[in-house]
């Protein structure tokens, strides 16, 4: 694999991913520094503090880089259901002042981080890949609708000034440090405290978790000859169901897990509900459930 780019800034760099690709790009031998408007968990990880809302403070805070990678912004969607307009200015303004700074700086590679939600229209049953095309009216959440625009950004500034990109679209992610509201995290501690664990309906709803240190490599691939300008979808090659979470929970912890069967409500986060491939995967449960 092809060294990584001397100097590296990670917008995000001290959130959940940004760190531990702060981690993985300091052991390939980069000089690394976060970027963020708060201090990163390791005191030995360089740091200025950057909003990534105010351009001339990312201008100079990329002036001597080679590579930055775009991680800040509002990254959990409960948060720009409550905050609408905050979240897409910052996700769309900041990342539309972190390329222009690029643009300026001529930093050589500039990496979004973008999510598998933006498929959350796809329409028909064929296997979702880098070129499936979005479905705009199904886009389902302003979150999505905000990273969308992201990534029209970077095309843009590619197109339009010659600034180079890579999007790497995030499948769900976890592992240590990851927000205590996702359902990995919250099995675990009402096991530890000796809660009963709640799944709601059957449990096959599922998703294709990515383990963060997988992901934090990817990053170091992002930087290769062959990722310039390209888009690449990072999801794990598994479905992992709701219920073997519960289950595992159970076998390790010996915390039991009850079905929780409720009536039509509004779900707290419609994208929760409408996640990528979902429909065609909902497919695929309930065939495997009947036997297949
Ligand atoms: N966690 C996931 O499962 C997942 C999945 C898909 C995509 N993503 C994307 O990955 C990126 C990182 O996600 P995460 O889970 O590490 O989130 P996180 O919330 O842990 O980290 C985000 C970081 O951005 C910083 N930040 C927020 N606003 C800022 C601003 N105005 N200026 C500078 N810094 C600011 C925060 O301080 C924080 O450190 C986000 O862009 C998110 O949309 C995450």
């Amino acid at each position: 694999m092809r060294q990584p780019a001397g100097r590296i800034g990670i917008t995000g760099g001290s959130g959940f991913i940004g760190s531990c690709v702060a981690d993985r790009m300091t052991t390939a031998g980069s000089d690394v520094v976060a970027l963020d408007t708060r201090p990163p968990q390791r005191s030995d990880v360089a740091y200025r503090h950057v909003d990534v809302l105010d351009l001339a403070e990312v201008v100079q805070a990329t002036r001597d880089l080679d590579a930055v990678f775009h991680l800040a912004g509002v990254s959990d969607a409960s948060d720009a259901l409550a905050r609408p307009v905050s979240a897409v200015q910052v996700n769309v303004a900041g990342t539309a002042n972190v390329f222009e700074a690029s643009r300026r700086n001529d930093v050589r590679r500039t990496v979004l981080a973008s999510t598998a939600w933006v498929y959350a229209g796809a329409h028909g049953d064929a296997p979702i890949d880098e070129e499936a095309p979005f479905h705009l009216p199904s886009a389902g959440h302003i979150y999505t609708s905000s990273k969308i625009t992201e990534e029209l950004i970077a095309h843009n500034y590619c197109e339009l000034y010659g600034t180079p990109f890579t999007i790497l679209r995030y499948g769900d992610v976890y592992g240590p440090g990851m927000s205590e509201n996702f359902v990995i995290p919250r099995f675990v501690r009402q096991a530890l405290g000796g809660e009963t664990n709640t799944v709601n309906g059957d449990g096959s709803q599922f998703r294709n978790y990515v383990y963060v240190d997988d992901l934090a490599d990817a990053h170091l691939a992002a930087l290769s000859g062959d990722a310039e300008n390209e888009v690449f979808n990072l999801k794990g090659p598994e479905p992992i169901t709701i219920r073997r979470i519960a289950e595992e929970v159970r076998g390790l912890l010996g915390a039991p897990f009850r079905g929780r069967h409720r009536g039509c409500r509004r779900p707290a986060s419609p994208a929760r509900e409408r996640r990528p491939g979902r429909r065609r995967c909902r497919t695929t449960a309930c065939r495997d459930s009947s036997g297949r």
